[in-house]
Formats: structure tokens, C-alpha cells, sequence
């Protein structure tokens, strides 16, 4: 006869703690324990507590496997479901086995849970092993069912069916006296009759950064700026050849140009930059009193001038050339050459919000969560490096469609209504590339590896090589050989329901139908971990800073784009901004998709423990110590920076996506 120790931890959450009973069962490769009651007073499990209970006279186990937790009801309690962190388990041999949970339990419902080192399938050398690992697999799949929730679009969780129970509840958060003030705003139908009067918007919650953008919004190098370390640096890319359709001549554009230079030397040696918004063309957009509103859906050109700043020097505010749609240069007068860049902006708006943040890090990040929880069983080392990064992500992205790009969230009075943007999504989803989710090969693709002060890049490059390194450690430490790779059944249903419900099966996408080698698994890896961490802080955790300010950036010009030169005035800007409700709409989108948590959990933390090997919990500390280092060297290049550029320093990078 043995003795075990068992040492319980509640999670530290929100009703993480039950009253009912907990009891476990031993599972060893030479017999089984009895079911073993771990004695409670009632206070044993509650939130964030640790206990550990000696159990003496149990039988001989063998190795031992697996530990089955079960929860009973106690008195007349009700149920009150509970979240257990972690078990372990020290044997006879004094060997502690970490069990990982991290997950509700309710009454009735026996989970069992794998201990020790992660194992790939063909690892598993005992069948109870073997049986856990597909009963698990076939439990989720009961649970995590893929539901067409858009058409032409990522599929998604039901959230009809159960809920499940890995991801972590939500912090509920209280709105605070900045946020009120915006909501008794909210009705209003007024106009605004000066930009000056809009101040009155930020109240007391005006930031640094704020006050930074309403001085310099107008500045053309400040426009510039934003398209490349705003919330959106995914569409510029080098210019080497004008589109046919947009056609400067290089007499518009010489007074801009170094002294004595040409448009074409310009656009051969590398100067030239252009953001082409031609995937808005043809969209209906939203119709208010019978008036269709207006987008833009034109191009703006840009230069890297002898300051190396990125200024705008040429807009067409629509694709096709005509005498009503006027190319905009920096010396028409101060209200055309804003309005065109107002314009432009609203495009690009509606890009980020549709296609770069909603589409291509909240719904591929639940394609990610989905196949994982769907094909990867929890003691599978990619389950176990990966799951981390999904926490909270299927609950929030319910809200987000709720509450931005449903039919009554935030966008659904953008320009192009909520059909629009989803008109505008379904585009940019035909478009999807999995190179342009990797962000060395975007940065090549875009011609922008030599661009001046592209913080974006600097960041988002050493960020991946930082991962990709964690990365390639951890998979080489599990799969030996491209051979383990290919053989992993587990991992390759993995890869497919990702290209299936992912990209629908579009091989156009460049998604990988299967991986063969330890390689394209790494880069795999690295592109989920940085699209869900990394790519996701870049495009959202700006959108106060630069979206607040409506002028800077709106998602709604109820006025159209000026067709013919010199007809415009400053009335005029300020009369293509939408009212006084819907500009306090757009505010409180912005603050809220920005917002952070108390509890957020920055990238490379690890608060729950998934590996039990000493190798791996070294990589993780290999890991922090490498985010660290680049922290620091972000803080110092800031130091010397106008405008910092924190988007990707490690601290403010989320593990998953929240919000
Ligand atoms: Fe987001």
C-alpha cells in the first residue's frame, strides 16, 4: 500500500470557487485507486485556493496516468460550477506530476486529466492513454462545432451549442465617467458648428497622445506617419510603377520632390509609396434619409522626402479619371487638399476595422482557438504551447459582433452600414494570403524592408523573430524528424480544419493543406502566435489614440468628396463630419477596443502551467527573458522619439485577444 500527496489549486477568477465535493481517482498503468473524497469544509475550493491532502493505503498503481476529478453536490447547495487550475500529484517514488486543468467542472461530469510530459499520438504507449486522448477529442468536438455564422467569411463557434469550458470568464468591467459622458451624447442629432467645440468630447480622459493628434492631424507628415505606426501599416506598399488609372504627371508632383528630381527617378529608386483602396469600389454603402453616404475608394501617393518623413503629395479620391474626380496635390487650398486626405482616411478606416483587425486577427484567431480545441488533445505539446493565446477570444469576438459589426454595433452607421462592411470583409477574405499573415514575407511582398522609421516593422520583425526562436526550440524538442511531423495524425486533421473552415478550402490562399516538415510547422506556429498577440496589438491597441478624434479619422463623411477644385471652405470640412451622437459613437467604439483589462495577460507570460518537462518551462523562461530584452530596446529607441511607438513593446502585448 502507497501513499499520495494531492495538492488542489482553485483558479484565481471571478466564481472560480465551489461548495460542492471533489473527488479524485488515481489511474496507473497496473490498477486503479478507489474514488477518493477530498475532505471539505467548505472553503477548500474557493477562489484561488491551494490544498493538499495526504492519501494513504492506496494500491498498487504501477506508473502512474491519469487522475479523474469529479465534483458532487454537498447539502442543499445548488450547483456552482468550478474552475480548477491544476493537480499534482506526488507518488510513493516522490516524483511531483503536474496535471493541468484549467477548466469549469460541473457536478456529474467526470474529467480526466493527463499528467507529465507532453506526447505526440504515437507517443502513447498504454491504452488508457490512448482512449483518454480520442474520448477527450470526441467530448470537444461535441462541444466546439463549427457554424457558418457569416457567408464568405471564416466559419466560427456555435454559439448555440454548450458553453464550453477552457476559456476563462471575462473580467466585467464598470464604464467610467468619460465613457457616460459620450453615452448622453449618443442622440444627439445636432451638427457640430467647430472642431473646437468637438474637444469637449475627450472631457477629462484627454491623454498626451490626444493632444498630439488635435495639434497635428492637418500636418501632412503626421498623415504620413499614421501609414505606417498607426492602427493600420498593413496597406501602403512601394510605388515603382503608377496604376494606369491614377495618372500624376511628374509636373504635378515636382514641387514636392528634392530639389532637381523627377517623378520617375522618384518612383525607380524607391521613393514612392501608395495606398490603393480599389477593394471599396462598388460597395453599397449606407443609405441615411434616401442620400447613399460616400466612400472613397481612390488612392493616395506618397513620398519619402529629404527629412525622411512619408508626406502625401497626389489623392484621387475614386478609381477611374475623369474631369469630376481631380487629382488632389498639397497646393490646392487648405480645405481640398484636407478633405482629400479626410476621405482617404475613412477608406482606410474601414479597411482596418473590416479586413485587418475583425477579419484577419479576431475571426482567424477563433479558426485557430476552434481547431485547437477541436484536434489537439490537451496533452498535445502544440495544444499546450497555443492555448495560452486563445483565452478569452471566442467569448469577446460574441461581443464584438454584437457590438461592432452587427447590425446594431458601431459600424452599422460607418459609411458602408454593417451589410457593407461585411460586403468589404468578404473581399478582402477572397484576398487572404497566408504569406501576408507572416510578416517577414509581407514587409518583403510590400517593398518595405528599407522604408525610414517604420517602427511597425522594426517591432513587429524582432517580435517574430522572438517567437519564431520559441517556437523552433519547443517543436524540435517533441517532433525529432519531419517524419514525426508528417506521421502526427492529430496535427495534420489540425492543419486541415484550419485550411477548411479557415479559408474554405481556398488553395489560392497559400495555406498549407498539410505540414510535412518540422519547419513549415514552426512557421505555422509563429504566424498563430503573432497574428493572435503581436499583429492584433498593432491594429487595435492604438484605436484611441488616432480614432478618437474623429477629424482625424472618421467612419462616417455624411457630405460628398469635392469633385471640382476650389469650391470647398473650412465650413466645409467641418461640415462633413457626422453629428454630435454619432461622432460620441465612433469615441466610445474607439476607447472601448481599446481598452485593457486589469488582469490582462501580457505576450509570454505563462500564469497557467501547461508543460510539466523542466525543458520546456526553460524555453518559457528563455522566452520572457528574450521579450524583456526588447522591451527595453524599444523604451530606449522611444526615449528619442517624438512619438512613441509602444504598439509592439512586449507589455502592452496581449497573450490572445480580449477585446
Ligand atoms: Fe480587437
Amino acid at each position: 500500500m502507497a501513499t499520495y500527496k494531492v495538492t488542489v489549486t482553485t483558479g484565481d477568477l471571478p466564481f472560480a470557487g465551489t461548495w460542492d465535493v471533489v473527488s479524485v481517482t488515481l489511474l496507473g498503468s497496473e490498477g486503479q485507486s478507489k474514488r477518493i473524497e477530498l475532505s471539505s469544509i467548505g472553503f477548500e475550493f474557493s477562489r484561488g485556493k491551494v490544498k493538499t491532502y495526504t492519501i494513504k493505503n492506496v494500491c498498487s498503481l504501477g506508473t502512474l496516468l491519469l487522475l479523474r476529478v469529479e465534483k458532487h453536490p454537498c447539502f442543499i447547495f445548488p450547483e456552482d460550477k468550478w474552475y480548477c487550475s491544476k493537480i499534482e500529484v506526488t507518488t510513493p517514488e516522490d516524483k511531483t506530476i503536474l496535471f493541468p486543468c484549467y477548466r469549469w467542472i460541473s457536478r456529474g461530469e467526470p474529467v480526466e486529466l493527463r499528467g507529465g510530459r507532453a506526447t505526440l499520438f504515437f507517443e502513447d504507449d498504454h491504452q488508457l492513454l490512448t482512449d483518454q486522448r480520442k474520448n477527450e477529442l470526441q467530448l470537444r468536438k461535441t462541444v466546439y462545432q463549427w457554424k457558418f455564422n457569416f457567408d464568405g467569411l471564416p466559419h466560427g463557434y456555435d454559439n448555440e451549442s454548450k458553453p464550453h469550458a477552457e476559456d476563462h470568464f471575462t473580467e466585467s468591467r464598470s464604464t467610467n465617467s468619460f465613457e457616460e459622458t459620450l453615452k448622453g451624447m449618443f442622440k444627439s442629432k445636432e451638427k457640430w458648428k467647430s472642431f473646437e467645440a468637438m474637444k469637449c468630447l475627450f472631457g477629462v480622459k484627454k491623454t498626451a497622445m490626444i493632444d498630439y493628434v488635435l495639434e497635428n492631424w492637418k500636418e501632412d507628415r503626421f498623415f504620413g506617419y499614421q501609414f505606417l505606426n498607426g492602427v493600420n501599416p498593413n496597406v501602403i506598399k512601394r510605388c515603382s510603377k503608377l496604376p494606369s488609372n491614377f495618372p500624376v504627371t511628374n509636373w504635378m508632383v515636382k514641387p514636392f520632390l528634392a530639389r532637381g528630381s523627377f517623378l520617375q527617378t522618384e518612383l525607380e529608386i524607391g521613393n514612392m509609396f501608395i495606398c490603393d483602396y480599389n477593394i471599396l469600389e462598388g460597395i453599397a454603402t449606407r443609405v441615411v434619409n434616401e442620400q447613399a453616404m460616400y466612400v472613397a475608394s481612390g488612392f493616395c501617393l506618397f513620398y519619402i522626402n529629404c527629412d525622411k518623413e512619408l508626406v502625401p503629395i497626389a489623392i484621387q479620391l475614386a478609381q477611374n479619371p475623369s474631369n469630376d474626380n481631380p487629382i488632389f496635390l498639397p497646393t490646392d487650398s487648405e480645405s481640398d487638399w484636407l478633405l482629400a486626405k479626410m476621405f482617404i482616411k475613412n477608406a482606410d478606416y474601414l479597411l482596418h476595422q473590416g479586413v485587418q483587425h475583425l477579419l484577419k486577427t479576431h475571426m482567424l484567431g477563433e479558426v485557430f482557438a476552434m481547431a485547437t480545441y477541436r484536434n489537439l488533445p490537451s496533452a498535445h505539446p502544440v495544444y499546450k504551447m497555443l492555448i495560452p493565446h486563445f483565452q478569452r477570444t471566442i467569448h469577446i469576438n460574441k461581443n464584438i459582433y454584437d457590438h461592432v459589426f452587427g447590425p446594431a454595433g458601431s459600424l452599422s452607421i460607418s459609411s458602408l452600414g454593417a451589410e457593407g462592411i461585411q460586403e468589404l470583409m468578404k473581399r478582402g477574405f477572397s484576398e487572404l494570403k497566408y504569406s501576408a499573415l507572416c510578416l517577414p514575407d509581407n514587409i518583403t511582398a510590400r517593398g518595405l524592408d528599407t522604408i525610414p522609421n517604420f517602427y511597425y516593422r522594426d517591432d513587429g520583425l524582432k517580435l517574430w523573430g522572438v517567437l519564431n526562436s520559441f517556437v523552433k526550440g519547443m517543436t524540435r524538442y517533441y517532433y525529432l524528424s519531419d517524419g514525426d511531423v508528417a506521421k502526427d495524425p492529430e496535427l495534420q486533421e489540425w492543419v486541415k480544419d484550419i485550411f477548411m473552415h479557415g479559408v474554405i478550402g481556398n488553395s489560392f490562399s497559400g495555406f498549407p493543406e498539410t505540414l510535412e516538415t518540422t519547419d513549415e510547422l514552426i512557421k505555422f506556429v509563429t504566424m498563430i502566435i503573432f497574428t493572435v498577440s503581436a499583429q492584433h496589438a498593432a491594429v487595435s491597441n492604438g484605436q484611441f489614440d488616432y480614432h478618437s478624434w474623429i477629424p482625424n479619422c472618421s467612419p462616417l463623411l455624411v457630405q460628398p468628396p469635392p469633385i471640382i477644385k476650389d469650391k470647398s471652405s473650412m465650413d466645409s470640412v467641418v461640415e462633413v463630419l457626422p453629428t454630435v451622437g454619432d461622432t460620441a459613437i465612433f469615441a466610445h467604439a474607439a476607447f472601448s477596443l481599446s481598452y485593457k483589462y486589469n488582469n490582462m495577460v501580457p505576450l509570454g507570460s505563462n500564469p497557467d502551467e501547461q508543460f510539466d518537462e523542466a525543458e520546456s518551462r526553460q524555453a518559457q523562461k528563455d522566452l520572457q527573458n528574450d521579450l524583456l530584452f526588447l522591451s527595453e530596446a524599444i523604451r530606449e529607441r522611444n526615449s528619442k522619439l517624438q512619438v512613441p511607438y509602444n504598439y509592439l513593446n512586449p507589455p502592452y502585448v496581449e497573450n490572445s485577444i480580449t477585446i
